[in-house]
């Protein structure tokens, strides 16, 4: 739990290594709901999230490691495999993000879209940081080979898909991370 609402922004940082527990039921239940607050030019609700917990992790590590050795990425080695294997069975909760396209939307162009999406999942990590947990975003585990999202469910024609959010109890005590200084990166237009 955070002390303010400010304070659990700002202290929010992923944790790649996490255990059980995941959240329980409600808490996941509001971890999901806070998603549908993000906001969405014209409506149009365009993230979708796939649950994968249980028996089903080691089935995605399975779909996900065989579909990356088949395409021929050089860094999948056998210690890769191996070690990502062990921290896939260690993480009590994936969930998979997607992004379902509105192709030639007169209204809401694609990046419009694909930023509501961005923000739905920021507003996962929060709340699950708020709530007390530990979260990580990959786009490892063949996120980007087709076969890996359909496997999910997720047509490619009609979705773009996004990576994977690793949730659960973080496995050692967070360490404060050192931010940037905003000023590197705001400037102030004064109309001159
Ligand atoms: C879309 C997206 C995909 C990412 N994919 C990976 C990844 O595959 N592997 C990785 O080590 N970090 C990845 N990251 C970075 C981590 O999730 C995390 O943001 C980073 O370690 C910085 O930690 P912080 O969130 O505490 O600043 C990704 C981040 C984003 C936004």
């Amino acid at each position: 739990m955070t002390a303010t609402p400010l304070h659990a922004l700002t202290s929010r940082r992923s944790m790649k290594f996490l255990r059980a527990p995941a959240p329980k039921q409600e808490e996941l239940d509001q971890i999901l709901q806070a998603a549908m607050s993000a906001p969405d030019h014209g409506r149009l609700r365009p993230w979708r999230f796939v649950l994968i917990r249980g028996e089903a992790i080691a089935r995605l590590a399975d779909i996900a490691l065989d579909a990356v050795k088949r395409s021929g990425d050089p860094r999948m080695t056998p210690e890769k495999e191996k070690s990502v294997r062990q921290w896939m069975s260690e993480v009590p909760l994936f969930i998979g993000l997607a992004h379902q396209i509105h192709h030639d939307n007169p209204k809401v162009p694609e990046q419009e879209q694909l930023l509501a999406t961005g923000a739905s999942v920021m507003n996962i990590l929060n709340a699950t940081h708020m709530l007390g947990y530990g979260a990580f975003w990959s786009t490892g585990m063949g996120t980007y080979l087709e076969e890996v999202q359909e496997a999910l469910g997720l047509d490619s024609l009609e979705y773009r898909f996004l990576g994977f959010l690793a949730i659960g109890t973080p496995a050692c005590a967070v360490p404060q991370v050192e931010r940037p200084d905003y000023r590197e990166f705001v400037t102030e237009w004064t109309g001159a």
